[in-house]
């Protein structure tokens, strides 16, 4: 196992009804400043039992945070934070509106132009304002990390920072407040839940048993329980494991001492900035071709990841990883998620465009080796045509 250090401060809150527990989580003085997506906190009724629960508290909405959230929406947050001297931020919603809450929080007391935050992949982050999150969406496991991915639209960039500062004090994770999502949504949120494990497990082996048992157990859970929750929309056992799970991958736990992978993630974001096609889907998209160009590197994994989370022992090595790559895809088809690049209308061009992207971006030595260079990107790529 590698050496590392493992600190997540962040307080959950588990549970039906735990968005009363908001009075206890934030200081009774605070001058709260409530980040919303769409019209969906709304409409579901969160945001009036958010407004109940902070009681006298003084509140200031700001709504209208995309999926992929914007630099250019969210920096209108940081006049707002000055003008109403808030000190204290609120997400109500999925992985976007965290992600934007984390990037306004930083930049709200950042000297200088906000975003060289992404540009310095957060190391320049100093401090940054306390803030709570209300999940309504499990999938990025944002509400129990340190990361954020943020969009800007000028220049389709769509890249990623961390820091310790941007945290979640605490999180309110009510599974019966999923139950509204979008079938697509829940799908969305296994698929990336599911890649996340992926990213940090099938690499190369480190002798490193309890974070693969961990690892396996949490894919497993979203091979039962995925299919479960479109099926039964309404059980909320079935999406109380989901929402767990989507934490626990990528919460820290179950990468530390363990090599990272990431790039089914970096070339990913390049097509979310380019073609606007929800995270999810991305990787979708770019985990086959990526694990089946990776082979000879992930053998031993791919391997053990064949037999222990799909039950695959007949037939030689390359018959056993063919058909640990082809479970994972049917995985994702079955959860009505397309794997094709063409699926989506993309074509050799797209690919050319993307790796462009990829090069401006500097992305050009991915993966637990470094070895995705964009000649291999392109070879992933062309294989998910
Ligand atoms: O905007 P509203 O109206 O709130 O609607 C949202 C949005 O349209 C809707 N929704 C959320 N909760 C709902 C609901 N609709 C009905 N009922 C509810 N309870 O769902 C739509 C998608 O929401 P979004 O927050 O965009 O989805 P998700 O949680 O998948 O977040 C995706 C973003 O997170 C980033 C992605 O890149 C993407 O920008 N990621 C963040 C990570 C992190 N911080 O660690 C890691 C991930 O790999 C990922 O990159
Ligand atoms: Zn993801």
């Amino acid at each position: 196992m590698l050496d590392f250090e493992y600190c997540n401060p962040t307080h959950i809150s588990f549970g039906k009804n735990k968005i009363a527990e908001l009075d206890k989580l934030i200081p009774a003085d605070a001058r709260v400043l409530i980040l919303l997506g769409g019209n969906s906190a709304k409409k579901t009724g969160t945001l009036d039992e958010v407004i109940t629960a902070l009681g006298n508290r003084n509140i200031t909405e700001f709504s209208g945070i995309e999926a992929n959230p914007t630099y250019e929406t969210l920096i209108q947050a940081i006049d707002i934070i000055k003008e109403q001297d808030i000190d204290f931020l609120l997400a109500v919603g999925g992985g976007s509106v965290i992600d934007g809450t984390k990037f306004v929080a930083a930049a709200a007391l950042f000297e200088g132009e906000p975003w060289d935050i992404l540009l310095n992949w957060g190391n320049n982050i100093t401090q940054a304002l306390p803030f709570g999150s209300v999940l309504t969406l499990p999938a990025t496991g944002s509400e129990m990390n340190s990361g954020s991915v943020i969009t800007r639209k000028d220049i389709q960039s769509k890249r990623s920072f961390m820091s310790d500062h941007v945290f979640p004090k605490f999180s309110i994770l009510d599974p019966s407040k999923t139950f509204t999502l979008p079938e697509r949504q829940v799908a969305n949120g296994v698929v990336d839940a599911f890649v996340h494990i992926i990213e940090q497990y099938l690499t190369y082996p480190v002798n490193a048993p309890v974070q693969d048992r961990f690892s396996e157990g949490l894919l497993q859970t979203l091979i039962e329980l995925g299919p479960q929750a479109l099926s039964n929309p309404k059980d909320y056992d079935i999406r109380a494991n989901l929402m767990w799970v989507a934490t626990m991958a990528l919460n820290g736990l179950i990468g530390r001492g363990v090599p990272h992978d990431w790039a089914t993630h970096m070339i990913g974001h390049e097509l979310t900035a380019l073609y606007d096609i929800d995270h999810a889907r991305t990787l979708a998209i770019v985990l086959p071709g990526l694990l089946d160009c990776q082979r000879e590197s992930k053998k031993e994994k791919l391997l053990q990841y064949g037999e222990r989370v799909w039950n695959i022992t007949q037939g030689t090595e390359t018959q056993r990883i063919d058909d640990a790559i082809a479970k994972t895809r049917t995985f994702f088809e079955d959860m009505g998620i397309k794997t094709r690049l063409s699926d989506y209308d993309l074509n050799y061009t797209h690919v050319e465009e993307i790796i462009k992207k990829l090069e401006y971006h500097g992305m050009t030595a991915l993966g637990e080796h470094q070895d995705i260079d964009l000649e291999k990107s392109r070879h992933i790529l062309e294989r998910n045509l």
